[in-house]
């Protein structure tokens, strides 16, 4: 079995002073990658910096004999993501590999979401992963050859209560993805998602554990799941499927993997075969909603393109139905 090795690949990791992106870096770096170790340095709802997490993750790594620089930009902004791309093309000349994986929450009901709760989420999570891909970007179709990780949730893939910020951050990345997949393709870059479940300081905070609201805590059931699963959510168990979508060798883009504990399966888009009238009524809708959502027979579209094409087959292969 021949080793997955990075030697002469550059890699950024966002948000890579703890939590996963510790770890994907710290991978990456094992297996001859030159990092650039960025991270903020702030609170788990983005409050505050300290320039020790990310120097601490770089010294880390050259003990272990690799190679990496510590970056404190922050992503939120554009000139930090221009900053960090320039500090990884003036310390190693090039970027191969982006790890979009700095994040923070700020939870709230729906109702309660105020801007101070829904910019800094939306600026870390999505607009942070256009600042640093933005740079990187040029310099990969430039060279011929990327690969983009960025960092999803379930949370924004399945739908979370107190999390719409967060979610539909984490869901836009999605989208992000399946673009970028498709601009990149003719580059040689590569882009997919990973959607993690570790247990690090935010999923310690997602359940309530420092300072979490009753209204912003898992229900019951779903903590006492979590809480047993918990000690099997090593942070370093995610990392392997990043450095896979990472690597030279990674045959797929534009699609999204979960990873947790040690599994790792893919999300996808499916369409169902759905329902045809050509004079389609709201009560056609109503009367055959259990045909519009079965799912016996579904399809995953790769792009709009090929769902076009699915529905003028369905339209020409179905018989007009009777009305009613
Ligand atoms: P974490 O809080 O340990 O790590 C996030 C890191 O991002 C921190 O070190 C933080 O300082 C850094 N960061 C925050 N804002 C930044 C900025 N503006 N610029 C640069 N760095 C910044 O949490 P964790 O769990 O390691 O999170 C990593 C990623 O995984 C996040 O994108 C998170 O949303 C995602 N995720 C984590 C899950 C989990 O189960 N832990 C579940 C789903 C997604």
């Amino acid at each position: 079995m021949t080793e997955l090795r990075f030697d002469g690949r550059v890699a950024i990791v966002t948000g890579a002073g703890g939590g996963l992106g510790r770890r994907h870096a710290l991978l990456l770096a094992a297996r001859g990658a030159k990092v650039v170790v960025n991270d903020i340095g702030g609170s788990v709802t983005g409050d505050g910096t300290d320039a020790g997490p990310a120097a601490a993750v770089v010294t880390e790594i050259r003990e272990l004999g690799g190679e990496a620089i510590a970056d404190t930009s922050s992503v939120a902004t554009a000139e930090g993501g221009a900053a960090l791309v320039n500090a990884a093309l003036n310390t190693y000349g090039r970027v191969d590999i982006l790890v979009n994986n700095a994040g923070i929450l700020r939870d709230t009901p729906f109702h309660a979401l105020t801007p101070d709760l829904l910019d800094p989420v939306l600026d870390v999570h999505l607009r942070g992963a256009f600042h640093v891909t933005g740079p990187a970007w040029h310099a990969m179709r430039e060279q011929g050859y990327g690969r983009v990780v960025n960092t999803t949730s379930a949370a924004g893939i399945l739908g979370t209560a107190g999390k719409s910020n967060y979610g539909a951050a984490k869901a836009g990345l999605v989208g992000l993805t399946r673009v970028l997949a498709q601009e990149g393709a003719q580059h040689g870059i590569k882009v997919n998602a990973v959607a993690p479940i570790a247990a690090t300081r935010m999923l310690t905070h997602s359940m309530g554990e420092t300072g979490g609201a009753a209204d912003r805590q898992l229900a019951p059931a779903a903590r006492e799941m979590m809480n047993a699963i918990t000690g099997k959510l090593d942070p370093a168990l995610v990392s392997p499927v990043v450095a896979f979508l990472a690597h030279e060798d990674c045959p797929v883009t534009g699609e999204t993997y979960t990873a947790g504990a040690g599994q790792v399966a893919r999300f996808f888009t499916g369409r169902t075969r759905g329902y045809h009238h050509s004079a389609l009524s709201a009560e056609d809708v109503r009367d055959h909603l259990r045909e519009i959502r079965d799912e016996t027979g579904y399809t995953i579209p790769a792009d709009p393109g090929e769902e076009i094409a699915q529905l003028l087959r369905a339209i020409a292969a179905r018989p007009e139905p009777a009305d009613g």
